[in-house]
């Protein structure tokens, strides 16, 4: 934590000794002919805190489905992935989730909560360490894309990936089907893969859930532009900037932009980029599935369907997949 105050405290005051991954990714993503922003530069501090207040909006039924979802299966889900696995958690945020499956889970040999928001990761595994005081608990900060490495020892051989929150419909296909492969190596050949990913509805549902009535959404995509301002010494005219959401259903996903509202030029470490009115900077793709087109891809990988869960609604699944 004090790390990170340290390196905050530093990009404000000294722009030129600045080399971070998100300078250098916003410099290539700004200067290319479509202009976008990697979306996990969404969840600094405030990014994560407004993410959190998302998951508690009326629109957004995403969270509190997926949550209902495993409440309601829990014993089935813990009877699937068995007696004293290691359950790693892919981009696990707040954890809001998994204080039910560790309730219900037989003798947890470890929790790995996995996250690239350091503060945020370190956070909430202290609190979950003081909640479950049995419970080996190893955060690990990483970008789950690029693989890391796990801790050393840990008293179980079977590992369980739990990566819910659909945060695997941030990724196109092809990037998808690497993250599935990278875990299907990851487990090995007795572990699992429980992962949660939104489905296919209507434009209505989906779209409300990405412009919410209070703003939100909007606040959480502008902060991609408040960031890069404070942490990369940017420019970015937040009141000239709108968020832009629409489903894209030959895509099959939602897809969110921050549009220019005028021609203007911003300027991030000496390099001005300039943008025409209505032009948008990609922030994030939500991809939404169907279950069969989902095994289909985790099939393609190695994995074999072993169950699957939903709501009433199908408007969310949570499915169980070994080797
Ligand atoms: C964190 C990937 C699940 O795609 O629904 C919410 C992120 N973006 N509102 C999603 C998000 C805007 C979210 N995930």
């Amino acid at each position: 934590m004090q790390r990170l105050l340290d390196h905050q405290t530093q990009a404000n005051s000294d722009i030129s000794t600045l080399d971070t991954p998100f300078l250098a990714d916003a410099l290539a993503g700004l200067s290319a002919g479509r202009k976008s922003l990697p979306c996990k530069y969404l969840y600094d501090e405030r990014g994560s805190q407004l993410f959190d207040r998302i998951c508690e909006l009326d629109e957004y039924y995403l969270t509190r489905t997926e949550t209902q979802i495993t409440a309601d299966n829990a014993e089935a889900i813990a009877e699937a992935i068995g007696t004293g696995a290691v359950l790693v958690e892919y981009g696990s945020g707040s954890s809001l989730k998994t204080r039910v499956l560790l309730d219900h889970l037989q003798a947890p040999a470890a929790y790995i909560p996995v996250d690239i928001s350091e503060e945020h990761l370190l956070g909430t595994a202290r609190v979950l360490q003081n909640e479950y005081p049995e419970l080996d608990v190893r955060p690990i900060t990483a970008d789950f894309t690029q693989g890391f490495d796990m801790p050393q020892g840990l008293n179980s051989e079977r590992t369980c990936v739990y990566f819910p929150g659909s945060t695997i419909g941030n990724l196109e296909k092809h990037a998808a089907i690497r993250v599935l492969r990278l875990i299907s190596e990851q487990i090995g050949s007795s572990g699992g893969l429980l992962i949660g990913f939104d489905l296919q509805k209507s434009r209505e549902v989906l779209e409300q859930a990405y412009d919410d009535s209070l703003g939100v959404t909007a606040s959480f995509t502008l902060n991609m532009l408040r960031r890069a301002n404070r942490e990369l010494g940017a420019d970015f005219d937040l009141s000239q900037f709108e968020h832009v959401s629409f489903y894209n259903a030959e895509a099959g996903r939602i897809e969110i932009y921050v549009e220019s509202q005028c021609d203007q030029s911003v300027t991030i470490a000496e390099e001005q980029i300039e943008f025409e009115a209505g032009e948008r900077i990609h922030i994030e793709y939500s991809h939404k599935y169907t279950i069969p087109g989902f095994a289909q891809m985790a099939e393609s990988v190695g994995f074999s369907q072993r169950a699957v869960w939903t709501d009433d609604d199908n408007y969310f699944a949570v499915m169980y997949f070994e080797k």
